[in-house]
């Protein structure tokens, strides 16, 4: 046995480096070229029904600053007048009016961080909503496309790294270009030839700013992908861990693990190693210009009519200091903003996905459906230039019972996925009673129908939500009487709490057998005017579908339906069976008259029947 499993792995270690290079979750999403400000429109779209208390906090930032202001001017009247007046109440007053000030900053800032906590957490919680209203709606080719998990990590992970930003962003850059202003203004009104040689400073800035914004943003978007890429690669691996654990190979997933981690780390320190050039970057600049202005304003002093005073030298080196922060906070903000719009890219590019099965402008109800069901020239592929499909041909007629069978990857399921529109066929035509599937809604169609997939789903919950998915109004009899009917009801009372038992996502604590009956009974409880069947009873014992046959039959009486299975048994009675391989209908007849014709339906048969006979 361990040998066996040795030689397996080998096999898959030797597969899995082919399998490793075109796995999605090791493919890069694309990146943006350029530095989109449609972006930030977008968001500013968010942000709009929250502009009034915004307004206010904006007004408490910015009117708490512009006191902060006055207390340097408040040192230097000090300094200048009340010290060599010996005027000790003023002194107090202005030592009044500093301490009103800084209960007024904290109060502001305490209002501040509660209301935008709050905005900012109700504008990613619409973006978060508006993604998954979005995703609810893209069809299967989007999801056949890409791994679940790097659709998560946008949901989720990308949606709360804007978190920052709404939250402090916004208002702390608007209050610190003010602030930037009211400064300039100040220290002008102070001393012009000072507040000159400050601002020398700026266009090195700039220079700084400049040289690393591509880079920078370039860097944040690869994090975002790498990011991206291993949750992906985790998803899956939680999803598959099964088949991973029983062909031991933990190993080499532990290997891809840590390469794809290591990526992550690697672009993240990359990313985050320019954040740390900006801060120093200010505070070096900052230093230079401070020393400048101590050298020069002593040197100045000394004039007779320089007008620098030693209140003046305080006052003005307070201000540079206030100077610079609002510039540092600006660029630290530039960072995030820059990883936030790489987040942002990501995000509405989500929200901006095409959704292809969509309903036409002018699109009607679909009225009740009488059954008769045609497919005319149908020619569909999943990928381009891969026809699944080649102008299919047939008519199945109220109330018939067709059967699909055909080798596996024939395009059984392709066909009665087209039926419920879950892709929209290349060429020709789908009609229901003469009305083309894409002339109706959507919604008014798949109500309609009845469809049991071939990997049915089971959603955490009860068993009676299960059954009852999407049908919220029937009532619990009516839950039973399905369950009933597909045979499901013995097994679900046998449970502890009956209907009312829990389960897990992805039914783990039943069998194969018992989940493909929950999903039966679903595909029944609407009362489907079109039912689908697609190996609906592949992993039930053969007992429990010849019981679960007769109650089927009755249901079938009147309603088109569609029978797919590979275990001929089941579908011998059906009005007609269609015979599909590469793509076509081969053969198309009743079972007796297929036999008869001794094609490739007589060889499939007689394959199960001589097995059968052996066993
Ligand atoms: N989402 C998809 N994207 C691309 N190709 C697909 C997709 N789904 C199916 N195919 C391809 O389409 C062909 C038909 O698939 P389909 O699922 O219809 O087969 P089937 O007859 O139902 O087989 P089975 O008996 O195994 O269920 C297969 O060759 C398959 O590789
Ligand atoms: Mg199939």
């Amino acid at each position: 046995m361990k040998r066996l499993s040795a030689i397996s792995t080998g096999i898959l270690t030797k597969e899995s480096k082919g399998i490793m290079a075109r796995n999605k979750y090791d493919v890069d999403e694309i990146l943006e070229d350029k530095f989109d400000v449609n972006q930030l429109k977008r968001l500013a779209g968010y942000i709009k029904p929250h502009k009034k208390p915004m307004a206010g906090v904006l007004f408490l930032m910015l009117s708490s600053s512009a006191l902060g202001m006055l207390i340097p001017r408040f040192f230097m009247a000090v300094m200048d007048q009340c010290i060599p007046d010996g005027d000790m109440r003023g002194i107090l007053r202005y030592a009044g009016f500093t301490i009103l000030i800084a209960l007024y900053t904290a109060a502001s800032l305490r209002v501040k961080i509660t209301l935008m906590t709050k905005i900012g957490q109700d504008i990613i919680h619409q973006i978060r909503y508006d993604l998954f209203v979005h995703l609810q709606e893209l069809p299967f080719s989007y999801y056949d496309e890409r791994p679940h998990g790097k659709i998560q990590v946008r949901v989720v992970n990308y949606v709360n790294n804007l978190s920052d930003l709404l939250s402090n962003g916004i208002i702390n850059t608007v209050t610190d270009l003010c602030n930037l202003f009211f400064i300039m203004f100040f220290m002008l009104s102070i001393n012009v030839k000072l507040t000159l040689v400050c601002l020398c400073g700026l266009p090195v800035l700039t220079a700084v700013v400049i040289f690393l914004k591509r880079r920078q943003r370039r860097a944040w978007q690869i994090q975002s992908n790498k990011q991206s890429n291993l949750n992906a690669y985790i998803a899956e691996s939680i999803n598959g861990i099964r088949v991973t654990q029983s062909f031991v190979r933990e190993e080499e997933n532990q290997g891809i693990f840590n390469r794809l981690s290591g990526s992550y780390r690697e672009a993240w320190m990359r990313a985050v190693k320019f954040n740390f050039v900006m801060g120093p970057a200010v505070d070096i600049i900052s230093a230079v210009t401070t020393s400048f202005i101590y050298v020069l304003g002593i040197a100045w002093m000394s004039q007779a009519d320089s007008g620098i005073t030693v209140g003046v030298l305080i006052a003005f080196t307070a201000y540079i200091s206030r100077f610079w922060q609002p510039i540092n906070t600006l660029a630290s903000f530039y960072n995030s903003l820059l990883t936030a719009i790489s987040y942002l890219e990501r995000i509405f590019e989500t929200i901006d996905e095409p959704v292809l099965v969509k309903d036409k402008p002018g699109a009607y109800e679909m009225p009740l459906i009488n059954g008769e069901v045609e497919f005319k020239n149908v020619t569909f592929s999943y990928e381009d230039g891969i026809e699944i499909l080649k102008k299919i041909n047939f008519i199945v007629h109220k109330g018939q019972t067709a059967a699909i069978v055909g080798p596996t990857g024939a395009g059984k399921t392709t066909i009665v996925n087209l039926l419920s529109r879950f892709y929209n066929v290349d060429s020709g035509e789908i009609l229901i009673d003469g009305i083309n599937i894409e002339d109706v809604t959507i919604r008014s169609l798949r109500r309609q129908m009845g469809v049991m997939m071939q990997d049915s789903f089971i959603f955490s919950g009860t068993i009676m939500d299960n059954i009852r998915y999407g049908n919220d109004e029937v009532p619990d009899e009516q839950v039973i009487e399905a369950a009933k009917t597909v045979c499901a009801h013995d097994f679900i009372m046998e449970m502890e709490d009956g209907y009312y038992t829990q389960v897990n996502e992805r039914g783990s604590r039943l069998s194969a057998g018992q989940r493909q009956l929950i999903s039966f009974a679903r595909a029944l409880l609407s009362d489907p005017r079109i039912l689908i069947l697609d190996e609906a009873t592949s992993s039930i014992d053969t007992e429990t579908e010849i019981l679960l046959q007769q109650g089927l039959n009755k249901l079938l009486e009147g309603r088109t339906s569609f029978i797919i299975a590979h275990r001929l048994s089941t579908i011998k009675n059906a009005d007609f069976i269609m015979y599909v391989d590469q793509g076509g209908i081969r053969e198309i007849g009743s079972h007796e008259e297929l036999l008869a014709n001794k094609g490739e339906y007589y060889k499939l048969y007689m394959s199960q029947y001589d097995f059968l006979m052996e066993k």
